[in-house]
């Protein structure tokens, strides 16, 4: 991991139990999430089914449903509760002073690097 962070937001600008979305040129967009107690998480803004948006869907714990099918996701590890299985992409995030840092290296990776 490089320990570059790039400042995405602020957690305020993250709607409580939901999400927001960070934009990359070629890359699939990332889906900072945001819970109850204010934890805040990345991941690919996929879901590990059929490619959902995760952004859109609801956050409860530390999981968010997919507005499409329903399925649970773990949002510390990407993957999917059981009976379900697969895992999205998760990213590294820091929050600092109310800031959301992503990692540079990361959101600058194409899929196959990262994976
Ligand atoms: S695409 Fe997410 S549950 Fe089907």
């Amino acid at each position: 991991m490089s320990n570059q962070w790039k400042a995405v937001c602020s957690v305020a600008d993250i709607p409580v139990l939901g999400a927001r979305v960070v934009k990359r040129a070629t890359q699939p967009d990332v889906a900072i999430f945001r819970n109850s107690e204010d934890a805040v998480f990345a991941l690919l803004d996929r879901c590990p089914h059929r490619g959902g948006p995760l952004s859109q869907g609801i956050v409860f714990g530390e999981r968010v449903a997919c507005p499409l099918h329903n399925w649970s996701i773990e949002l510390g590890s990407g993957c999917a509760v059981a009976p379900d299985e697969g895992c999205t992409q998760k990213f590294s995030v820091k929050v600092e002073d109310g800031q959301v840092y992503l990692d540079v290296a990361e959101l600058n990776a194409t899929v196959d690097e990262a994976a």
